[in-house]
């Protein structure tokens, strides 16, 4: 069971899943996949808070596919998406749902406690890249300086204002966002 509040969501021994620190984190993160404007299909893997999400929508894409595993969160984002045609939900874990997806100009990646991240990034991101580029973001070690599964086409180092005791997960007060492009073929 989560629990949420204003500004997070936790586990049931308090780990932070989502805080609510890491909005400018996922505006630029949104920016970057969403370059492709109101032509770009975007792909967001991990709902949370839904603060990337209306980042995301703020751009008007052509589509917004979003999946998520958890139940509770799935009741969030049903609800928040209710007023929004060009939302579709993929429920589940993204890794049992790979047959439900297609190619994306956009992808942003987030989930918590993922066993199959390293999957995602080494294979399954390229099968779900358009030819002429994709604009992808994760959530994966943004403290370092150098990306280590792929060339970022920039970096950008972003202050972060938090409390320590919430954000365990990141040491520094500042965090790197990694934009990167894939193609089917850059693996
Ligand atoms: C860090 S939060 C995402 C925060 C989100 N970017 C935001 O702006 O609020 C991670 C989310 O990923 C979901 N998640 C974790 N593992 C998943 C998986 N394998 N497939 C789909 N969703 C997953 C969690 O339930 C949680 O809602």
């Amino acid at each position: 069971m989560l629990s949420f509040d204003e500004n997070s969501i936790r586990t049931e021994n308090g780990s932070v899943v989502m805080h609510s620190w890491e909005t400018p984190v996922m505006q630029e993160m949104c920016k970057w996949v969403c370059k492709r404007g109101a032509k770009a299909d975007v792909l967001e893997i991990g709902f949370g808070m839904g603060i990337a999400s209306d980042f995301i929508q703020s751009h008007r894409p052509n589509s917004h596919t979003i999946c998520e595993s958890d139940p509770e969160v799935l009741v969030n984002l049903k609800e928040w998406s209710k007023d929004k045609s060009n939302v579709t939900i993929v429920e589940g874990d993204w890794y049992k749902n790979l047959d439900k997806f297609t190619t994306y100009h956009g992808i942003l990646f987030d989930t918590f406690a993922d066993m199959n991240i390293e999957k995602f990034k080494k294979e399954i991101v390229y099968t779900l890249s358009k030819d002429i580029g994709t604009h992808f973001c994760i959530w994966d070690n943004m403290t370092s300086d150098v990306h280590p599964n792929f060339k970022p086409e920039s970096t950008k180092k972003l202050f972060v204002e938090k409390d320590t005791k919430d954000s365990p997960y990141v040491d520094t007060d500042y965090v790197y966002v990694h934009k990167m492009l894939i193609t089917p073929t850059s693996n």
